[in-house]
Parts: structure tokens; C-alpha cells; sequence
């Protein structure tokens, strides 16, 4: 699969997504190292402390159905500026695949992609 139909499918996920708060949807689409694709959307709470984003949700499903070595996250947003991942979705990527690539969209459909250790250099391991 190449980066746009991984990106088409992160698209796809946006529109499921659940943001009644920020009014901003945002999709993943999580490429495993055997081509599975895993999906995810966020989804925000009135607390706002629990909402989730797209790419956790989407690392959440992988993990919990025994995939832990990803590729590619494709991550979809329409914002102004591309729509990379939080710092927390960082650190839950590089648990499992430091090594993966990170494509990040923005409104227009333009995206940028990035080897995940360079957007989180020296990450906390145990
Ligand atoms: N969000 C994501 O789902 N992924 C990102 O990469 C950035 C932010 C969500 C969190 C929240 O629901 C909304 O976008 C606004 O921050």
C-alpha cells in the first residue's frame, strides 16, 4: 500500500470520529509489518482529560488483538497546520516501533513524512 491509500483510509477513519468538543476530527491508520491495518478515530469526553486520539485508539486496537510491530502511521487531519502526532501518542508509538514512519496530513490534502525517532529523540525506556 502506498502512503496515499494509507492516508485514504486514515480519512476514512476520520469520519467516524467522535469530537463534539474540539470540532476536529482526526483519523489513523495504523500499518502493521504484515500489511494489517488498523483503524482508529478520536474520541472525546465532557471531562476533557479522557479524551483519546485517533493514533492511540488505533495503537489500543492493534495491541489488544496481538500486533505490536508497526511500519507506518498515516495520520489524517484538515487543520492549517499538518496534523502530527501529540507528544503522548509519540511515546505510546515508540513503546512498540521506534523505528516506523509518521505521515502527517493538513488541510489540502499535502502530507509530510518523518521516521518516528527523529520526532521523538531519546524517548524514555525502562
Ligand atoms: N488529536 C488527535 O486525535 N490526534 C492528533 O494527532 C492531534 C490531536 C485530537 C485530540 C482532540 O480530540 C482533538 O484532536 C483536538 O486536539
Amino acid at each position: 500500500m502506498n502512503d496515499r491509500e494509507l492516508l485514504r483510509l486514515a480519512q476514512e477513519a476520520s469520519t467516524r470520529a467522535y469530537a463534539p468538543y474540539s470540532n476536529f476530527p482526526v483519523g489513523a491508520a495504523l500499518e502493521c509489518e504484515d500489511g494489517t491495518v488498523f483503524l482508529g478515530c478520536n474520541v472525546e469526553n465532557a471531562a476533557f482529560g479522557e479524551c483519546i486520539c485517533a493514533e492511540r485508539t488505533a495503537v489500543v486496537k492493534a495491541v489488544s488483538e496481538g500486533y505490536t510491530k508497526f511500519r507506518r502511521i498515516a495520520v489524517y487531519g484538515t487543520g492549517k497546520n499538518y496534523c502530527m502526532p501529540c507528544g503522548a501518542c509519540r511515546q505510546v508509538l515508540s513503546e512498540f516501533s521506534p523505528d516506523m514512519e509518521v505521515l502527517a496530513s493538513k488541510e489540502g490534502g499535502g502530507y509530510v513524512s518523518y521516521p518516528l525517532n527523529k520526532l521523538l529523540a531519546y524517548s524514555f525506556k525502562l
